[in-house]
């Protein structure tokens, strides 16, 4: 016979707490989760940004949707039910890091709403800042920097986001940016709002 084997783990309390990370880096934990369509430039954005703060001594990560899926979500498709259960594993690996004190960014399609709330609901929607990386699908098209639009016109590749498949677009991101402007405009625009929301402390640069 089975027990009901959840109603038997308990929740441990560790010494070593979030804020006491938090303390000691100098800086708050967040996740910032750019959405957006396959090469609207979410990636190199986020891969900015993370340089930016690096250099500043702020502890990051950049979960890259791509680089998920080629390890903890391998064996999952873009199937509606496997989307989800990417978002699911990202979300539970970022509320680890975020307890771990890091500021975590995380570069993924995540084209549907119901998806994106998941995510909110798992970190909680006050630990994670929204950034919509508003690319038109002709520029994204134009870039289709790894042939995969190419694929996806041909039919090698199905359920392909902006193709096969929608991208909802986001009601109220916290900050969206136009993904046709320089990187390091856009850039600065996440590294300035990491601020006003007191998360990071003030650059020289930025003076
Ligand atoms: S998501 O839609 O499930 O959120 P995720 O960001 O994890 O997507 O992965 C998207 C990446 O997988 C794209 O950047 C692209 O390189 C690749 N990819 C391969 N097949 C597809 C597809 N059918 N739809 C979207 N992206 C795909």
């Amino acid at each position: 016979m089975h027990d009901n084997f959840r109603n038997n783990i308990i929740w441990q309390k560790n010494t070593i707490t979030r804020i006491k990370r938090e303390n000691k880096n100098g800086h708050k934990s967040i996740l910032v989760w750019l959405t957006g369509l396959s090469g609207s430039g979410k990636s190199s954005i986020a891969n900015v940004v993370e340089a930016m703060l690096f250099k500043h001594g702020v502890n990051t990560y950049l979960l890259d949707g791509d680089n998920i899926r080629l390890g903890l979500c391998s064996d999952l498709s873009f199937s509606l039910v496997d989307r989800q259960e990417n978002i699911r594993r990202l979300g539970e690996v970022s509320k680890i890091m975020l307890d771990s004190g890091i500021l975590v960014l995380a570069s993924v399609i995540s084209p549907y709403k119901c998806h994106r709330q998941l995510i909110f609901d798992i970190v909680g929607k006050n630990n994670c800042f929204e950034v919509f990386v508003d690319t038109p699908i002709s520029i994204c098209r134009k870039r289709d920097s790894k042939g995969l639009y190419k694929k996806a016109d041909s039919g090698e590749i199905r359920d392909f986001t902006g193709v096969q498949s929608i991208y909802e677009t986001p009601e109220a991101p916290d900050l969206i940016l136009d993904g046709t402007l320089p990187l390091k405009k856009n850039a600065e625009k996440i590294i300035k709002k990491l601020y006003n929301k007191n998360i990071i402390p003030k650059f020289k640069s930025m003076e």
